[in-house]
């Protein structure tokens, strides 16, 4: 059968949403895919980084991973992507990358694939859903075939949010549940878009 193809396309600032982001990739591969950790381009002015150690720690560290480019969108079945939450929204980072995504959109390049998104906030009731709503909304657009983790399993129950893996950074670092679901959540984007490729195919 094809592999499938997964691009995790994620924006983080000090680290949590790039540990999701990790957990995410591996889950992936576990189940099979290929995958393609892209972190967007960062926007925020050379004084705002230096301002915050663990926000130019985060840059240093991952500098090595690829800036996402339009083709790693074209490429993927399975589009996954993460953010901090933002005033209750997508970081700017990632919605910037979202913006230009004109191009492929009209000519239908995004539609039918595989869309989940995850985050992370600092407080439990800092916004996750309505994070996780907003990107929804762009896979609408796009025509996406949306795949949430639901309550599909047991991790699910642990971390309580079926819109998509979280983490509370105000707790500290993404603990062992916040990881499993992120895997679980990538796991279970890349079985289905499995499927729909073998039915596709049949
Ligand atoms: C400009 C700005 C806005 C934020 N807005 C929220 C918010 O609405 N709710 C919340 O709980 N945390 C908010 N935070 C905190 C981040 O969402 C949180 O620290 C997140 O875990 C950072 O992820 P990262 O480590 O991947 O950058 C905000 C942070 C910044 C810098």
């Amino acid at each position: 059968m094809e592999q499938v193809k997964a691009a995790i396309i994620y924006y983080s600032a000090t680290g949590t949403v790039h540990a999701l982001a990790e957990a995410a990739a591996k889950g992936a591969e576990k189940a099979g895919a290929e995958v393609r950790l892209r972190r967007v381009p960062e926007l925020a002015p050379e004084a705002a980084i230096s301002s915050n150690p663990a926000w130019e720690q985060h840059r240093r560290d991952t500098a090595d991973i690829p800036e996402a480019a339009l083709e790693d969108l074209a490429w993927a079945d399975v589009l996954l992507f993460g953010t901090p939450t933002r005033f209750g929204t997508p970081s700017s980072q990632l919605k910037a990358f979202i913006d230009s995504t004109g191009p492929l959109w009209q000519e239908g390049r995004l539609a039918d694939k595989v869309c989940s998104a995850f985050t992370a906030s600092n407080t439990a009731h800092g916004g996750q859903e309505s994070t996780l709503l907003g990107l929804a909304n762009v896979f609408y657009h796009w025509g996406g075939i949306l795949v949430p983790p639901g309550y599909a399993d047991p991790v699910q129950l642990r971390s309580g949010n079926p819109y998509g893996a979280s983490h509370v950074s105000g707790d500290g670092p993404p603990d062992e549940v916040a990881l499993e679901a992120a895997a679980f959540q990538a796991r279970r984007a890349v079985d289905i878009a499995a499927a729909l490729i073998v039915g596709r195919a049949a």
